[in-house]
């Protein structure tokens, strides 16, 4: 009999570790989504994530800790804004842009003078960044420029055997990436809506946010992503769907999760690879309100619309 080809996936804590200190890569399940990990502190496998991955090589990474008192360690300063947000929101779906401590890797931050960090909320990530130590440089677990997996059934598809080992730490609750604060600026900005409101974030900080423009701009950050193979239009109501679905006809499949925001970002990246994988041409997705997790449902909807029209303003 013949291997099955692809990654290990496994739920070992133990088989994780022992990949990550061996300059591995490793899969790892947070509350938004997995992420593609490697150690924050070795370049040589911080390279392997890029080429796992096809993403253009100046595109920051996320370092991830396991305790919020980590931030010290990774920041030459941490303003206020970001000892507030770090207190009230981690572990959990948000990440902070601080000016980077000298040791940290020009391939995690692209270069740059600033270094995102975030403490993830997951059970079996949680262990396993506490008995590493240090941090995990990870971007979201998919090739470049698609849909983000929430589970370790999505990895595998996307990566393959690039990846070392799957910890499979079932499907993400939360299910669309963590809000991005830039920190390092003042006022604070959203670069990233995300899992945490943007109104959560600004009542924290006394409303001090800048106000948001446009959609969002971290670093790499293309308007054109997230986007499944299939055509995505948008619409402002079940109404309007129900007519752009009938205009386009039977290949049509309508999106509308707009009665329960925490269902629609939980499900959307598989409802967009369900998609997929039924052959649906054109999925027609209600937007929800510009408000809680509706920011980051819009933003990621749009992108995937933006990829997905050509010669849309945005591609
Ligand atoms: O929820 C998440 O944030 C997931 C999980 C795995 O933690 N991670 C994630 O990483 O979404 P990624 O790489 O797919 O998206 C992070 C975005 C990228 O657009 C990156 O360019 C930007 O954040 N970014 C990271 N560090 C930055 C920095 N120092 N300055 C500006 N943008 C940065
Ligand atoms: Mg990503």
């Amino acid at each position: 009999m013949s291997e099955p080809a692809g990654p290990q996936v496994g739920t070992s804590v133990d088989e994780a570790l022992a990949v990550l200190r061996r300059g591995g890569l490793v899969a790892i399940p947070t509350e938004t989504v997995y992420g593609l990990a490697a150690d924050a502190s070795n370049p040589a496998a911080v390279r392997r994530i890029f080429v796992a991955k096809g993403r253009p090589a100046d595109h920051p990474l996320i370092v991830h800790v396991g305790r919020p008192e980590q931030l010290a360690a990774w920041a030459a300063t941490v303003p206020p804004a970001a000892g507030v947000l770090a207190d009230a929101c981690w572990p959990g779906p948000l990440t902070l842009l601080v000016p980077r401590a000298a040791h940290v890797l020009d391939v995690v931050t692209g270069g740059r003078d600033t270094v995102g960090i975030r403490v993830p909320a997951h059970p079996l990530t949680e262990d396993l960044l506490l008995r590493f130590g240090g941090g995990l440089a990870a971007p979201s677990a998919n090739r470049f420029g698609q849909v983000s997996p929430t589970t370790a059934a999505h990895v595998v598809a996307d990566l393959g055997d690039a990846v070392d080992y799957v910890l499979d730490g079932g499907a993400c609750p939360v299910g669309v990436e963590s809000t991005i604060v830039d920190c390092s600026v003042e006022p604070p900005q959203i670069l990233r809506p995300g899992g945490i409101p943007t109104e959560q974030i600004d009542a924290l900080l006394g409303g001090a946010l800048a106000p948001a423009s446009g959609p969002s701009r971290a670093a790499g950050m293309l308007a054109a992503h997230y986007a499944p193979r299939a055509r995505v239009l948008l619409a402002a109501s079940a109404q309007e769907a129900a007519a752009l679905a009938t205009e386009v006809g039977p290949t049509a499949w309508v999106l509308d999760r707009t009665g329960d925001l925490v269902a629609y970002a939980r499900h959307l990246y598989a409802d967009l690879r369900g998609a997929d994988e039924r052959g649906v041409v054109t999925v027609v997705a209600v937007l929800p309100l510009a408000e809680g997790l509706g920011h980051a449902i819009r933003d990621r909807l749009a992108k995937a619309a933006a990829s997905s029209t050509p010669g849309s303003a945005f591609t």
